[in-house]
């Protein structure tokens, strides 16, 4: 902290930030889908949950639709990270459409669990946001045996058929604080609850909450880049609250920064969500040194260095293709 009396203003900087390794897959595989094959490649769903990624890719040709059935028969068709239940592959096979995964391995990993958790009569517990298409396609893979938990206070709703057959498992992008409230409860209620066999919030989540939380005490305000449907950068907001930050706003771009936001202020912190590219932090970065906000401090926290290969049959298109 600036010692009272200085006008030192100045940024914390979150690290890690911005792109992880799921992301970074999801959208280099739609640009490579269009270098390769050419537009129009149909993406069903957001790619990603950023706004600003949406818009680049469409402009180059990607067309997004909400589900298999707006793709022409026989078209390509890329499915986003956040994966997909077994029944939107049958509907995208019974219109012949030539798919590209792009679901994060670690959404995979998830849906693996599910499938083998249900194959052994287990009920499931999946503990995430009721309507976000993560939630949407692990649900899929097994939905008579998987309820969703929205949060810790929907606890009590639960009704199981076994409880001492009974596990939990979760969305990879929640609050990992938020989630082991969710699991002590549940637990008080179900005390022979199994674990999950490794963590479900994926590593990039866990490092961007942890890095925040770091900087947060230090920061009256902290800024999250991000857009409002990206699970991750609204969990940022919160977290960067919860630890002690004096407020937290979300901001798609630079352009949404409010000057007021800053009356009084000297240490402003910065993050951004696992779906941002670092261009819309740049921009944020040089929004702030207009406002006094000039000398940028990073913290990090971890160093990530995770890349995931591209989906199979894209990979091996380009191979063929020399
Ligand atoms: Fe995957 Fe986690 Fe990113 S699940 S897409 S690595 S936020």
């Amino acid at each position: 902290d600036a010692a009272p009396g200085t006008t030192t203003k100045r940024v914390l900087l979150a690290a890690p930030r911005g792109y992880c390794a799921g992301v970074d897959r999801a959208v280099v595989a739609v640009e490579k889908a269009l270098e390769h094959y050419g537009a129009p490649v149909y993406v069903r769903k957001e790619i990603v949950h950023n706004k600003f990624v949406v818009e680049t890719l469409a402009a180059r040709g990607a067309v997004f639709v909400n589900d298999t059935d707006e793709v022409p028969e026989g078209a390509r068709v890329v499915f986003s990270a956040h994966g997909v239940s077994p029944a939107v592959h049958a509907s995208a096979a019974a219109r012949s459409l030539q798919t590209i995964d792009a679901t994060c391995p670690l959404v995979t990993k998830v849906h693996k669990e599910a499938v083998r958790f249900a194959a052994e009569d287990y009920d499931i517990l999946l503990i995430g946001h009721d309507g976000h298409e993560e939630v949407e396609g692990t649900q899929g893979e097994a939905p008579d045996r998987i309820q969703v938990v929205n949060s810790p206070a929907a606890v009590d709703d639960v009704v199981v058929r076994d409880p001492d057959r009974l596990v939990w498992i979760s969305q990879t992008t929640l609050s990992v604080d938020e989630t082991m409230e969710t699991v002590r409860r549940l637990r008080e209620r179900f005390p022979n609850l199994q674990d999950p066999p490794s963590d479900d919030i994926c590593y990039a989540t866990q490092n961007r909450q942890v890095a925040v939380k770091k900087i947060a005490p230090s920061c009256d305000v902290v800024i999250t880049v991000g857009s409002a449907n990206s699970s991750n950068s609204v969990r940022l907001v919160e977290v960067a609250l919860e630890a002690g930050a004096r407020s937290s706003y979300r901001i798609d771009t630079a352009a949404e920064l409010d000057a007021r936001w800053f009356d009084g202020a000297t240490t402003v912190g910065v993050t951004s969500g696992a779906s941002v590219p670092e261009i819309l932090v740049r921009d944020v970065l040089e929004a702030l040194d207009r406002l006094g906000f000039g000398t940028v401090e990073e913290v990090r926290t971890a160093t990530e260095d995770l890349m995931f290969s591209l989906p199979r049959e894209l990979r091996a298109d380009l191979k063929a293709a020399g």
